[in-house]
Protein backbone atom coordinates (compact mmCIF):
# COMPACT_ATOMS: atom_id res chain seq x y z
CA UNK A 1 0.00 0.00 0.00
CA UNK A 2 2.77 2.54 0.64
CA UNK A 3 4.01 2.00 -2.56
CA UNK A 4 1.18 3.28 -4.09
CA UNK A 5 1.19 6.24 -2.45
CA UNK A 6 1.42 9.78 -4.65
CA UNK A 7 4.88 11.28 -4.13
CA UNK A 8 3.59 15.32 -3.10
CA UNK A 9 5.00 18.50 -3.46
CA UNK A 10 3.37 20.03 0.08
CA UNK A 11 3.48 19.39 3.43
CA UNK A 12 1.00 16.79 3.67
CA UNK A 13 -1.71 16.63 6.24
CA UNK A 14 -2.48 12.78 7.59
CA UNK A 15 -5.56 11.37 9.30
CA UNK A 16 -4.05 8.58 11.34
CA UNK A 17 -7.27 6.51 12.42
CA UNK A 18 -7.32 4.41 15.21
CA UNK A 19 -9.52 1.13 14.87
CA UNK A 20 -12.58 1.45 17.22
CA UNK A 21 -10.99 -1.49 19.98
CA UNK A 22 -8.34 1.31 20.17
CA UNK A 23 -5.52 -1.16 18.84
CA UNK A 24 -2.84 0.25 16.88
CA UNK A 25 -3.37 3.25 14.38
CA UNK A 26 -4.79 2.08 11.06
CA UNK A 27 -2.13 4.03 8.89
CA UNK A 28 1.12 3.46 10.79
CA UNK A 29 3.98 6.60 10.05
CA UNK A 30 7.11 4.31 9.30
CA UNK A 31 10.44 5.68 7.31
CA UNK A 32 8.31 3.95 4.99
CA UNK A 33 6.66 7.12 4.71
CA UNK A 34 8.86 9.60 3.77
CA UNK A 35 7.38 11.56 1.80
CA UNK A 36 9.58 13.36 -1.06
CA UNK A 37 9.19 17.17 -1.64
CA UNK A 38 10.77 17.43 -4.62
CA UNK A 39 8.66 19.45 -7.17
CA UNK A 40 6.97 17.89 -9.73
CA UNK A 41 6.17 20.93 -11.38
CA UNK A 42 2.95 21.14 -13.91
CA UNK A 43 4.07 20.67 -17.67
CA UNK A 44 2.19 24.18 -18.41
CA UNK A 45 3.99 25.85 -15.70
CA UNK A 46 7.27 24.38 -16.42
CA UNK A 47 6.70 26.15 -20.75
CA UNK A 48 5.83 29.64 -18.86
CA UNK A 49 9.03 29.21 -16.70
CA UNK A 50 10.95 27.89 -19.83
CA UNK A 51 9.74 31.41 -21.56
CA UNK A 52 10.44 33.73 -18.74
CA UNK A 53 13.38 32.11 -17.68
CA UNK A 54 16.14 34.45 -18.88
CA UNK A 55 14.12 37.76 -18.40
CA UNK A 56 13.91 39.62 -14.76
CA UNK A 57 10.37 38.38 -14.37
CA UNK A 58 11.23 34.59 -14.27
CA UNK A 59 14.28 35.59 -11.77
CA UNK A 60 11.60 37.38 -9.52
CA UNK A 61 8.96 34.86 -9.08
CA UNK A 62 8.11 33.36 -5.88
CA UNK A 63 7.42 29.58 -5.42
CA UNK A 64 3.81 29.72 -6.18
CA UNK A 65 4.93 32.21 -9.02
CA UNK A 66 6.73 29.65 -10.54
CA UNK A 67 4.17 26.93 -9.83
CA UNK A 68 1.17 28.46 -11.59
CA UNK A 69 -0.18 27.99 -15.15
CA UNK A 70 -3.64 28.52 -16.64
CA UNK A 71 -4.90 25.23 -17.33
CA UNK A 72 -6.28 23.77 -21.07
CA UNK A 73 -9.48 23.50 -19.06
CA UNK A 74 -12.81 24.72 -19.10
CA UNK A 75 -11.74 28.29 -19.78
CA UNK A 76 -9.57 27.62 -22.05
CA UNK A 77 -11.40 25.36 -24.30
CA UNK A 78 -14.68 26.78 -24.07
CA UNK A 79 -12.75 29.99 -25.00
CA UNK A 80 -12.11 27.54 -27.85
CA UNK A 81 -15.17 26.53 -28.67
CA UNK A 82 -16.53 30.13 -28.92
CA UNK A 83 -14.53 30.55 -31.86
CA UNK A 84 -15.15 27.03 -33.73
CA UNK A 85 -17.99 24.95 -32.00
CA UNK A 86 -20.59 25.61 -35.28
CA UNK A 87 -23.01 22.89 -34.35
CA UNK A 88 -23.22 22.80 -30.46
CA UNK A 89 -21.36 24.29 -27.75
CA UNK A 90 -21.48 21.91 -25.17
CA UNK A 91 -19.07 23.32 -22.73
CA UNK A 92 -19.38 26.02 -20.32
CA UNK A 93 -21.68 26.20 -17.10
CA UNK A 94 -24.33 28.97 -18.40
CA UNK A 95 -27.99 27.91 -19.29
CA UNK A 96 -28.71 29.06 -22.79
CA UNK A 97 -32.66 29.19 -24.15
CA UNK A 98 -33.52 30.10 -27.78
CA UNK A 99 -30.43 30.47 -29.08
CA UNK A 100 -30.06 33.25 -26.06
CA UNK A 101 -28.38 33.35 -22.22
CA UNK A 102 -31.00 32.90 -19.43
CA UNK A 103 -31.59 35.89 -17.35
CA UNK A 104 -33.87 37.12 -14.70
CA UNK A 105 -36.58 39.47 -15.65
CA UNK A 106 -35.56 41.30 -12.14
CA UNK A 107 -31.33 41.47 -12.81
CA UNK A 108 -32.05 42.46 -16.69
CA UNK A 109 -34.84 45.37 -14.99
CA UNK A 110 -31.78 46.66 -12.70
CA UNK A 111 -29.20 47.14 -14.58
CA UNK A 112 -31.16 48.49 -18.32
CA UNK A 113 -28.21 49.67 -20.39
CA UNK A 114 -26.71 46.29 -20.67
CA UNK A 115 -28.06 43.10 -22.47
CA UNK A 116 -28.05 39.57 -20.82
CA UNK A 117 -24.23 38.59 -21.83
CA UNK A 118 -23.17 41.93 -20.37
CA UNK A 119 -25.19 41.68 -17.07
CA UNK A 120 -24.78 37.23 -16.51
CA UNK A 121 -22.45 35.68 -18.45
CA UNK A 122 -19.12 34.88 -16.96
CA UNK A 123 -16.29 37.53 -18.06
CA UNK A 124 -13.12 36.20 -19.59
CA UNK A 125 -10.32 35.60 -17.04
CA UNK A 126 -8.69 38.62 -17.43
CA UNK A 127 -11.76 40.97 -18.20
CA UNK A 128 -13.43 41.68 -20.63
CA UNK A 129 -11.10 42.37 -23.66
CA UNK A 130 -12.70 46.11 -24.71
CA UNK A 131 -12.11 47.48 -21.21
CA UNK A 132 -9.22 46.34 -21.00
CA UNK A 133 -8.13 48.15 -24.56
CA UNK A 134 -9.72 51.35 -22.97
CA UNK A 135 -7.65 51.49 -19.73
CA UNK A 136 -5.04 50.99 -21.90
CA UNK A 137 -5.50 53.56 -24.43
CA UNK A 138 -6.04 55.90 -20.94
CA UNK A 139 -2.98 55.37 -19.76
CA UNK A 140 -1.29 56.42 -22.66
CA UNK A 141 -2.94 59.32 -22.39
CA UNK A 142 -2.64 60.09 -18.51
CA UNK A 143 0.71 59.20 -18.91
CA UNK A 144 2.55 61.29 -21.71
CA UNK A 145 5.92 59.43 -21.67
CA UNK A 146 4.47 56.13 -21.58
CA UNK A 147 5.22 54.25 -24.24
CA UNK A 148 2.18 51.91 -24.57
CA UNK A 149 4.02 49.75 -27.27
CA UNK A 150 6.07 48.25 -24.61
CA UNK A 151 3.64 47.39 -21.75
CA UNK A 152 1.12 44.30 -21.51
CA UNK A 153 -1.88 44.60 -21.92
CA UNK A 154 -4.04 45.22 -18.40
CA UNK A 155 -5.50 42.58 -16.81
CA UNK A 156 -9.12 43.23 -14.86
CA UNK A 157 -8.84 42.09 -11.49
CA UNK A 158 -11.62 42.98 -8.61
CA UNK A 159 -10.44 46.52 -7.05
CA UNK A 160 -6.74 47.33 -6.56
CA UNK A 161 -6.57 45.22 -3.23
CA UNK A 162 -6.86 42.07 -5.06
CA UNK A 163 -4.04 43.07 -8.09
CA UNK A 164 -1.75 44.17 -5.55
CA UNK A 165 -2.59 40.63 -3.77
CA UNK A 166 -1.87 38.76 -7.18
CA UNK A 167 1.08 40.76 -7.29
CA UNK A 168 2.47 39.25 -3.87
CA UNK A 169 1.48 35.66 -4.93
CA UNK A 170 3.51 35.97 -8.11
CA UNK A 171 6.23 37.80 -6.84
CA UNK A 172 6.70 37.35 -3.06
CA UNK A 173 6.78 34.16 -0.79
CA UNK A 174 8.50 33.68 2.77
CA UNK A 175 11.85 34.53 1.15
CA UNK A 176 11.59 37.60 -0.14
CA UNK A 177 11.71 41.26 1.26
CA UNK A 178 9.61 44.40 1.05
CA UNK A 179 10.85 47.71 0.83
CA UNK A 180 8.04 49.97 1.81
CA UNK A 181 7.19 53.62 3.00
CA UNK A 182 6.71 54.27 6.51
CA UNK A 183 3.70 55.25 7.45
CA UNK A 184 1.80 53.19 4.79
CA UNK A 185 -1.53 51.75 3.85
CA UNK A 186 -1.96 48.90 6.75
CA UNK A 187 -3.50 46.30 4.35
CA UNK A 188 0.08 45.85 3.17
CA UNK A 189 1.15 44.72 6.37
CA UNK A 190 -2.01 41.46 5.75
CA UNK A 191 -0.97 41.12 2.02
CA UNK A 192 2.41 40.89 1.76
CA UNK A 193 3.34 40.10 5.33
CA UNK A 194 0.71 37.33 7.21
CA UNK A 195 -0.66 36.13 3.64
CA UNK A 196 2.43 35.98 1.91
CA UNK A 197 4.88 35.13 4.59
CA UNK A 198 7.14 38.03 3.45
CA UNK A 199 9.63 40.30 5.35
CA UNK A 200 8.61 43.74 5.52
CA UNK A 201 10.96 46.51 5.60
CA UNK A 202 9.27 49.83 6.08
CA UNK A 203 11.61 52.65 5.62
CA UNK A 204 10.67 56.39 7.01
CA UNK A 205 9.73 58.24 3.73
CA UNK A 206 8.85 61.71 4.88
CA UNK A 207 10.47 64.25 6.34
CA UNK A 208 8.29 66.77 8.73
CA UNK A 209 6.88 69.29 5.94
CA UNK A 210 9.45 68.57 3.86
CA UNK A 211 9.69 66.33 1.19
CA UNK A 212 10.69 62.77 0.55
CA UNK A 213 14.05 61.34 2.87
CA UNK A 214 15.86 60.39 -0.23
CA UNK A 215 18.91 59.65 1.53
CA UNK A 216 17.41 57.09 3.97
CA UNK A 217 15.68 55.72 0.67
CA UNK A 218 18.97 55.38 -0.59
CA UNK A 219 20.72 54.18 1.70
CA UNK A 220 18.13 51.30 2.13
CA UNK A 221 17.69 50.55 -1.46
CA UNK A 222 21.33 50.32 -1.97
CA UNK A 223 21.87 47.65 1.16
CA UNK A 224 18.85 45.71 0.26
CA UNK A 225 20.73 45.59 -4.08
CA UNK A 226 23.48 43.61 -2.43
CA UNK A 227 20.86 40.29 -2.05
CA UNK A 228 20.48 40.35 -5.90
CA UNK A 229 17.30 41.53 -5.47
CA UNK A 230 15.37 44.89 -4.81
CA UNK A 231 10.99 44.41 -4.69
CA UNK A 232 9.67 47.80 -3.78
CA UNK A 233 6.43 49.03 -2.82
CA UNK A 234 5.76 52.70 -4.60
CA UNK A 235 2.37 54.35 -3.55
CA UNK A 236 2.17 57.87 -4.76
CA UNK A 237 -0.28 59.71 -4.15
CA UNK A 238 0.54 58.13 -0.66
CA UNK A 239 -1.91 56.47 1.47
CA UNK A 240 -1.85 57.94 4.20
CA UNK A 241 0.75 60.79 3.76
CA UNK A 242 -1.41 62.32 0.66
CA UNK A 243 2.53 63.25 -0.96
CA UNK A 244 3.51 63.02 -4.56
CA UNK A 245 7.14 63.28 -5.43
CA UNK A 246 8.57 66.49 -6.55
CA UNK A 247 9.38 65.91 -10.40
CA UNK A 248 13.08 66.18 -8.97
CA UNK A 249 12.90 63.62 -6.17
CA UNK A 250 11.18 61.28 -8.74
CA UNK A 251 14.37 61.95 -10.96
CA UNK A 252 16.82 60.88 -8.17
CA UNK A 253 14.50 57.81 -7.10
CA UNK A 254 14.28 56.83 -10.69
CA UNK A 255 18.35 57.46 -11.09
CA UNK A 256 19.12 55.47 -7.91
CA UNK A 257 17.15 52.36 -9.42
CA UNK A 258 18.36 52.45 -12.31
CA UNK A 259 22.73 52.04 -10.71
CA UNK A 260 20.75 49.39 -8.46
CA UNK A 261 19.90 47.72 -11.85
CA UNK A 262 23.07 48.20 -13.29
CA UNK A 263 25.30 46.97 -10.69
CA UNK A 264 23.52 43.71 -11.24
CA UNK A 265 20.57 43.65 -8.80
CA UNK A 266 17.14 43.02 -10.20
CA UNK A 267 14.48 45.40 -9.30
CA UNK A 268 10.72 44.53 -8.63
CA UNK A 269 8.80 48.04 -8.38
CA UNK A 270 4.90 47.63 -7.90
CA UNK A 271 3.57 51.12 -8.24
CA UNK A 272 0.45 51.77 -6.55
CA UNK A 273 -1.34 54.05 -8.27
CA UNK A 274 -4.77 54.34 -6.76
CA UNK A 275 -5.37 57.78 -5.65
CA UNK A 276 -4.04 58.54 -9.91
CA UNK A 277 -4.72 62.01 -10.77
CA UNK A 278 -5.79 64.25 -7.66
CA UNK A 279 -2.24 66.48 -8.06
CA UNK A 280 -2.78 69.66 -6.32
CA UNK A 281 0.55 71.46 -7.00
CA UNK A 282 2.51 71.65 -10.14
CA UNK A 283 5.61 70.74 -8.78
CA UNK A 284 5.00 67.31 -8.07
CA UNK A 285 4.66 64.91 -10.55
CA UNK A 286 1.29 63.91 -12.79
CA UNK A 287 2.31 61.03 -14.24
CA UNK A 288 2.94 57.17 -12.77
CA UNK A 289 6.51 56.81 -11.90
CA UNK A 290 5.42 53.24 -13.40
CA UNK A 291 5.63 55.29 -17.27
CA UNK A 292 9.35 55.76 -16.68
CA UNK A 293 10.53 52.64 -14.71
CA UNK A 294 8.68 50.15 -17.32
CA UNK A 295 11.28 51.27 -19.97
CA UNK A 296 14.48 52.06 -17.93
CA UNK A 297 16.60 49.06 -17.79
CA UNK A 298 16.26 45.49 -18.50
CA UNK A 299 16.67 44.61 -15.02
CA UNK A 300 13.60 46.41 -13.80
CA UNK A 301 10.27 44.80 -13.83
CA UNK A 302 7.32 47.27 -13.11
CA UNK A 303 4.12 46.54 -11.97
CA UNK A 304 1.27 49.43 -12.75
CA UNK A 305 -1.68 48.33 -10.09
CA UNK A 306 -4.45 50.93 -10.51
CA UNK A 307 -8.08 51.47 -11.20
CA UNK A 308 -11.34 53.54 -10.97
CA UNK A 309 -11.84 53.05 -7.56
CA UNK A 310 -10.18 56.20 -6.41
CA UNK A 311 -9.38 57.74 -9.46
CA UNK A 312 -13.11 57.89 -10.97
CA UNK A 313 -14.69 57.91 -7.52
CA UNK A 314 -15.94 54.30 -7.69
CA UNK A 315 -15.39 52.54 -5.20
CA UNK A 316 -17.49 49.74 -4.56
CA UNK A 317 -17.69 48.80 -8.69
CA UNK A 318 -14.92 46.25 -7.60
CA UNK A 319 -12.56 46.72 -10.99
CA UNK A 320 -8.96 47.02 -10.50
CA UNK A 321 -6.43 47.28 -13.30
CA UNK A 322 -2.66 45.01 -13.32
CA UNK A 323 -0.15 45.76 -16.07
CA UNK A 324 3.74 45.03 -16.36
CA UNK A 325 6.61 47.10 -18.10
CA UNK A 326 9.88 45.97 -18.43
CA UNK A 327 12.85 47.09 -21.14
CA UNK A 328 13.73 43.52 -20.85
CA UNK A 329 10.09 41.48 -21.87
CA UNK A 330 9.08 41.13 -25.58
CA UNK A 331 4.76 40.34 -26.42
CA UNK A 332 5.36 36.51 -25.50
CA UNK A 333 7.19 37.23 -22.61
CA UNK A 334 3.84 39.30 -21.73
CA UNK A 335 1.78 36.51 -22.89
CA UNK A 336 3.39 33.99 -20.55
CA UNK A 337 3.27 36.51 -17.11
CA UNK A 338 -0.12 36.99 -18.23
CA UNK A 339 -1.09 33.59 -18.45
CA UNK A 340 0.66 32.74 -15.03
CA UNK A 341 -1.58 35.48 -13.50
CA UNK A 342 -4.64 34.22 -15.07
CA UNK A 343 -3.81 31.44 -13.15
CA UNK A 344 -3.85 33.09 -10.34
CA UNK A 345 -7.20 34.86 -10.45
CA UNK A 346 -8.62 31.33 -12.07
CA UNK A 347 -7.31 29.46 -8.92
CA UNK A 348 -9.41 32.42 -6.45
CA UNK A 349 -11.97 34.09 -7.80
CA UNK A 350 -11.97 32.81 -11.71
CA UNK A 351 -12.63 35.97 -12.78
CA UNK A 352 -14.31 39.89 -11.94
CA UNK A 353 -17.92 41.12 -11.86
CA UNK A 354 -18.98 41.39 -15.35
CA UNK A 355 -21.98 44.11 -14.86
CA UNK A 356 -18.80 46.52 -13.64
CA UNK A 357 -16.72 45.15 -16.62
CA UNK A 358 -19.62 45.85 -18.69
CA UNK A 359 -20.61 49.42 -17.34
CA UNK A 360 -16.91 50.85 -16.87
CA UNK A 361 -16.30 52.27 -20.78
CA UNK A 362 -19.66 53.70 -20.77
CA UNK A 363 -18.75 55.60 -17.54
CA UNK A 364 -15.06 56.26 -18.89
CA UNK A 365 -16.22 57.83 -22.25
CA UNK A 366 -19.32 59.54 -21.27
CA UNK A 367 -19.00 63.08 -21.81
CA UNK A 368 -20.39 64.32 -18.34
CA UNK A 369 -17.11 61.69 -16.59
CA UNK A 370 -14.23 64.76 -17.26
CA UNK A 371 -16.71 67.33 -16.46
CA UNK A 372 -18.25 65.79 -13.10
CA UNK A 373 -14.23 64.46 -12.53
CA UNK A 374 -13.18 67.90 -12.87
CA UNK A 375 -15.66 69.11 -10.73
CA UNK A 376 -14.92 66.65 -7.36
CA UNK A 377 -11.25 67.25 -8.39
CA UNK A 378 -11.95 71.03 -7.39
CA UNK A 379 -13.59 70.03 -4.39
CA UNK A 380 -11.13 68.19 -2.89
CA UNK A 381 -8.41 70.68 -3.89
CA UNK A 382 -10.56 73.39 -2.16
CA UNK A 383 -10.17 71.30 0.78
CA UNK A 384 -6.34 70.59 0.23
CA UNK A 385 -5.67 74.11 0.07
CA UNK A 386 -7.54 75.20 3.20
CA UNK A 387 -5.77 73.04 5.28
CA UNK A 388 -2.37 73.72 3.94
CA UNK A 389 -3.30 77.53 4.90
CA UNK A 390 -4.44 76.25 8.37
CA UNK A 391 -1.18 75.13 9.12
CA UNK A 392 0.60 77.31 7.66
CA UNK A 393 -0.81 80.31 9.25
CA UNK A 394 -0.74 78.91 12.66
CA UNK A 395 1.98 78.91 15.08
CA UNK A 396 4.03 75.38 15.09
CA UNK A 397 1.71 72.70 17.08
CA UNK A 398 4.29 71.31 19.49
CA UNK A 399 2.84 67.90 19.29
CA UNK A 400 1.72 67.77 15.48
CA UNK A 401 4.15 67.75 12.83
CA UNK A 402 2.07 67.80 9.21
CA UNK A 403 3.86 65.27 7.07
CA UNK A 404 4.23 66.38 3.53
CA UNK A 405 1.22 66.70 1.68
CA UNK A 406 0.62 67.87 -2.15
CA UNK A 407 -2.16 64.74 -3.88
CA UNK A 408 -4.71 62.49 -2.59
CA UNK A 409 -7.79 62.07 -0.40
CA UNK A 410 -5.74 62.26 2.99
CA UNK A 411 -2.97 64.32 5.50
CA UNK A 412 -1.50 62.98 8.32
CA UNK A 413 -0.09 64.32 11.38
CA UNK A 414 3.05 62.87 13.70
CA UNK A 415 2.29 62.77 17.06
CA UNK A 416 5.33 64.02 19.20
CA UNK A 417 5.32 63.24 22.64
CA UNK A 418 2.27 61.65 22.58
CA UNK A 419 0.30 58.32 21.31
CA UNK A 420 -1.82 58.89 18.18
CA UNK A 421 -3.93 56.32 19.10
CA UNK A 422 -4.72 58.28 22.21
CA UNK A 423 -5.40 61.65 20.18
CA UNK A 424 -7.74 59.11 17.98
CA UNK A 425 -9.99 57.93 21.23
CA UNK A 426 -9.91 61.52 22.71
CA UNK A 427 -11.18 62.74 19.57
CA UNK A 428 -13.36 59.98 18.91
CA UNK A 429 -15.18 59.68 22.40
CA UNK A 430 -14.87 63.78 23.89
CA UNK A 431 -15.84 65.18 20.69
CA UNK A 432 -17.53 62.48 18.26
CA UNK A 433 -14.56 63.46 15.75
CA UNK A 434 -13.51 60.05 13.95
CA UNK A 435 -10.12 59.76 12.43
CA UNK A 436 -7.55 56.92 12.11
CA UNK A 437 -4.65 56.57 13.85
CA UNK A 438 -1.97 54.21 11.98
CA UNK A 439 0.48 53.04 14.94
CA UNK A 440 0.99 55.20 18.08
CA UNK A 441 2.95 58.07 16.01
CA UNK A 442 0.73 59.12 12.94
CA UNK A 443 -3.02 60.44 12.96
CA UNK A 444 -4.53 60.48 9.43
CA UNK A 445 -7.24 62.65 8.61
CA UNK A 446 -9.44 62.03 5.44
CA UNK A 447 -10.57 65.10 3.83
CA UNK A 448 -12.11 63.83 1.17
CA UNK A 449 -14.87 62.67 3.43
CA UNK A 450 -15.27 66.65 5.38
CA UNK A 451 -17.14 69.50 3.84
CA UNK A 452 -14.78 72.62 3.23
CA UNK A 453 -16.74 74.96 5.90
CA UNK A 454 -15.84 72.06 9.00
CA UNK A 455 -12.18 71.79 8.59
CA UNK A 456 -11.89 75.15 10.29
CA UNK A 457 -13.24 74.01 13.47
CA UNK A 458 -12.06 70.27 13.05
CA UNK A 459 -8.55 71.39 12.91
CA UNK A 460 -9.21 74.04 15.61
CA UNK A 461 -10.57 71.19 17.57
CA UNK A 462 -6.89 68.64 16.41
CA UNK A 463 -4.51 71.24 17.76
CA UNK A 464 -6.95 71.98 21.04
CA UNK A 465 -6.83 68.06 21.62
CA UNK A 466 -3.47 67.08 20.72
CA UNK A 467 -2.06 70.21 22.57
CA UNK A 468 -3.79 69.25 26.08
CA UNK A 469 -2.70 65.47 25.86
C1 LIG B 1 -2.98 52.79 -1.07
C2 LIG B 1 -4.17 51.96 -1.40
N1 LIG B 1 -4.02 50.91 -2.22
C3 LIG B 1 -5.05 50.13 -2.55
C4 LIG B 1 -6.31 50.35 -2.05
C5 LIG B 1 -7.41 49.39 -2.39
O1 LIG B 1 -8.31 49.81 -3.36
P1 LIG B 1 -9.57 48.92 -3.73
O2 LIG B 1 -10.71 49.45 -2.92
O3 LIG B 1 -9.78 49.10 -5.20
O4 LIG B 1 -9.29 47.51 -3.41
C6 LIG B 1 -6.51 51.43 -1.17
C7 LIG B 1 -7.84 51.64 -0.58
O5 LIG B 1 -8.04 52.28 0.42
C8 LIG B 1 -5.43 52.25 -0.84
O6 LIG B 1 -5.55 53.29 -0.01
Amino acid sequence: MAARLPVYNRPLIILITKKADDAAPALLLTDAFVFSHTTNMNDLAQELNDVLEATVAGRLLSDLGRRIYFPKGIIAQSAEAKKNARLANATIGMAYQNDALVVLSALRKSVPALNPEEIAAYAPTAGLEKTRLLWKDLLAEKNTTLDPNRISLPVLVPGLTAGISYSADLFFDQHSTIFISEPCWDNYDLIFGERRGSTLVKVPFFEDGRGLNLDSIEEALKKMAQTGQVRLLLNFPSNPSGYTPTRAEAERLIAVLKTIAEGGADVLVLCDDSYFGLFYEPESIHESLFSRLSGLHERILAVKIDGPTKEHFAWGLRIGFVTFGSLSLEQHHYDALLKKLMGIIRSSVSCANTPAQSLLPDILTDPRTAIEKAQYFETLKARYQFIKGFIDSNPPHPRLKALPFNSGYFMTFRCVGISAELLRQELLNRHGVGTIAFGSEYLRIAFSSVEKEHLESLYRLIYKTAAAL
